[in-house]
């Protein structure tokens, strides 16, 4: 971000601290508990949200090479996200177009070509179809040129291959980041590494999970065991860039930072900032690397979590550098446990009737802001 920025942040935050107070909406609000199972509101979500929302799915050192490839479930589809001779990435769906046969298994790896495991019809990294086993006798009218992959949008921008599942047109990236562009292009995720990454599925809506990363109101709780004493009590801001948002999580230490001249002053030093990108990506800045938390719903009650760690590319050799990327790993991944168990626990009462709505305090309106988001995209917005 900004200098200019970056002091303005720190200053609001010191300011609230220094008069006690939260950084506060208007007034409370309510979600109704429906969103959150209901299966019919998934599948709209997934079509007029999941599917038409460039995200990036990818991070460019995951396709380190030309003939890299890995397999990436999103928005319901699967797909195979491929670099070709050139260093252009590609996505598309990872489906035989014979008769449908999933085209490639391995997880990732490095090829140039792909070859179905059913009839061994077989296509280059860029997509194309180069090889049908008896074509002459069994498909004389095969048009070649038609038959390729089946290519979905992608770009690949500011360290990340961004795709989307739908729409004509090609979204422009920098348009739908509404003003966060520059900070991701500061940041320049591209010199950084994907060095661990996480998978789980956790049986929670995946609204509850974005929410669940966007207020500091349960630090003192819920992370008592682990980042709690390192963190100001109830103390964020947060802005919204279009349906996207920027959190700044106050550490312990930002209360010293009058002491210090203020060209000393880190943001990301004392504070935790959190990006997230609309709908189902979250960048967290921590003070030498990246958290990255990417969501996969997959049903109204069920989403598949992917936790990686970016670290600075000249900071991954040494044996100790890598033990420091594991140790910072996994105190994330603990943090972000209990608040997936948190989650887990939401949606197991939310069918029981105990509830109409839930409930966001004046300090929680990131929460609301969020719904809103969903909301006017649902409706067309
Ligand atoms: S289904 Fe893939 S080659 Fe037949
Ligand atoms: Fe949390």
């Amino acid at each position: 971000m900004e200098r200019a920025t970056e002091i303005q942040l720190a200053n609001e935050l010191l300011e609230l601290h220094a008069r006690k107070s939260a950084f506060l909406n208007e007034a409370a609000t309510t979600s109704p508990v429906e969103i959150y199972f209901d299966p019919e509101r998934f599948k709209a979500e997934r079509d007029s949200i999941l599917r038409t929302a460039p995200q990036p799915i990818v991070h460019s050192s995951e396709l380190p090479e030309p003939g890299s490839f890995l397999r990436r479930d999103f928005a319901g589809l699967p797909v195979l996200f491929t670099r070709d001779a050139d260093g252009a990435a590609h996505a598309f769906l990872n489906v035989c177009r014979h008769r449908g046969t999933r085209l490639v298994d391995d997880q990732n790896g490095c090829k140039q070509r792909f070859s179905c495991p059913y009839h061994a019809w077989t296509w280059n990294n860029r997509g194309e179809l180069v090889g049908v086993p008896h074509e002459k006798q069994g498909f004389p009218e095969l048009d070649r040129g038609a038959m390729g992959l089946k290519r979905l949008g992608s770009v690949e921008k500011y360290g990340w291959i961004w795709a989307w599942a739908s729409g004509e047109e090609a979204p422009n990236v920098d348009d739908y980041l509404a003003g966060l562009a520059g900070d991701l292009e500061r940041f320049d995720a591209g010199q950084y590494q994907l060095v661990h990454m996480d998978e789980e599925v956790c049986s929670a809506n995946w609204k509850i999970l974005v929410e669940g990363g966007i207020e500091a109101y349960h630090f003192r709780v819920a992370h008592r065991d682990t980042i709690a004493p390192h963190f100001l009590d109830n103390l964020s801001s947060y802005e919204s860039f279009g349906p996207h948002m920027r959190s700044i999580m106050a550490k312990r230490s930002l209360a010293e930072l009058p002491e210090q001249p203020v060209d000393d002053w880190r943001l990301r030093d004392h504070a935790q900032v959190l990006y997230s990108i609309f709908p189902i990506n979250q960048f967290l800045v921590q003070s030498d690397h990246f958290a990255w938390i990417q969501l996969e719903p997959i049903s109204a009650t069920s989403t598949r979590i992917r936790l990686s760690t970016l670290a600075p590319s000249d900071r991954v050799e040494s044996d100790d550098d890598m033990a420091h990327w594991a140790k910072n790993h996994a105190i994330t991944s603990k943090t972000l446990a209990e608040d997936f168990d948190i989650g887990e626990s939401i949606q197991a009462g939310l069918e029981s009737g105990a509830n109409e709505h839930l409930n966001f305090g004046r300090f929680e309106g990131a929460l609301a802001d969020f719904n809103r988001h969903v909301d006017s995209r649902l409706n067309g917005g």
